[in-house]
């Protein structure tokens, strides 16, 4: 079982929770992710790590109420547990692996977009430890729906921010920001995106344009985590990969996010499904309760 050290409300159906799990936080590395489930019955979820610190033991996640599974997480407390914890699972970030001196010489951009700001976080935290300057550009829907800005900035070089509404830095997409930037003169090396899949793919479009490197963090529908079931599985390169032991990252030139995209909408159809089955239980519980009376 996992203590929830910590939950807090980050914007609307937004929470980050801070759970006990040293041995998670020990091994975690920027790009990896956990699978969650909140009690013996519950959807396993795939979340990405928005947070570890090895010394306190601790790992954070962020999580957005998307349907069954994530509000049940979400509908527990601190002082209360996680049934399972699971990582850190998935490959990390390709950096972590090059040598240091060559990472400070180059220059990246990362992009959050909306929840996925939240996984950008401790590659740009590792990042800015390690002495590499990074500008990031945070894109959401309007001022209230931004997360992680004030952490953001403590550890990025320059910090854009974007809504579409305009309510909060700069009116439009990240992609505007993103094409405004290098038109402007700022010259990147390797730009990663993390987000929503159509964010990611319009970023892929955009920074094809400028041949820039660009790495993004697939959220794909996740059941065992561990290559096994092929729940997980995208086209990448013309080829099927397993995005639970093969990702989450890829390089975003060659991801087929059409086709990841529609399989993301059977996804949503799932938990639909699901939501329908757990209001059904829910009648049902009423209604013995009504005749128990
Ligand atoms: P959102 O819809 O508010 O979008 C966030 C930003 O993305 C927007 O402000 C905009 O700047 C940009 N964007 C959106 N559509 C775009 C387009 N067509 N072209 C260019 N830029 C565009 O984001 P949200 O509601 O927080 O997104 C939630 C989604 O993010 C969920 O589907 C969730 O599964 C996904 N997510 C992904 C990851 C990941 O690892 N990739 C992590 C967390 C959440
Ligand atoms: Fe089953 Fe990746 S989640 S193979």
């Amino acid at each position: 079982m996992y203590k929830i050290l910590e939950k807090k409300l980050l914007a609307e159906n937004i929470y980050a929770m801070r759970i006990e799990a040293p041995r998670v936080a020990h091994a975690a590395l920027p790009g990896q992710f956990v699978i969650v489930r909140a009690d013996a019955t519950g959807e396993r979820v795939p979340l990405t790590i928005a947070d570890f610190d090895p010394n306190e033991g601790s790992v954070t996640i962020v999580i957005q109420t998307l349907g069954v599974s994530t509000r049940k997480i979400c509908a527990l407390e601190a002082g209360e547990y996680l049934s399972d914890f699971a990582g850190p699972l998935g490959r990390p970030s390709e950096f972590v692996h090059e040598p240091i001196e060559e990472l400070q010489k180059r220059r990246f951009v990362f992009i959050g977009g909306g929840v996925g700001t939240a996984p950008v976080y401790p590659q740009v935290k590792w990042l800015h430890e390690h002495g590499v300057a990074v500008d990031v550009i945070i894109g959401a829907k309007n001022r209230d729906m931004l997360i992680y800005t004030e952490e953001m900035a403590r550890v990025c070089n320059t910090l854009h921010i974007t809504t579409d509404d305009g309510s909060a830095g700069s009116k439009g997409l990240v992609t505007a920001k993103l094409e405004e930037l290098i038109t402007a003169g700022n010259h990147y090396d390797e730009c990663v995106a993390i987000g929503p899949m159509i964010m990611m793919k319009f970023v892929a479009l955009t920074t094809l344009k400028y041949a820039l490197k660009t790495t993004v963090s697939l959220n794909a529908l996740m059941v065992d985590g561990t290559g096994m079931c092929g729940a997980c599985r995208v086209t990448v390169d013309g080829k099927t990969r397993f995005t639970c032991v093969e990702g989450p990252e890829f390089d975003a030139h060659k991801v087929d996010f059409d086709e990841a995209m529609r399989r993301q909408g059977m996804y949503r159809s799932q938990e639909q499904r699901a939501a329908a089955i757990e209001a059904e239980r829910e009648a049902g519980h009423k209604c013995r309760i009504g005749l128990d009376k």
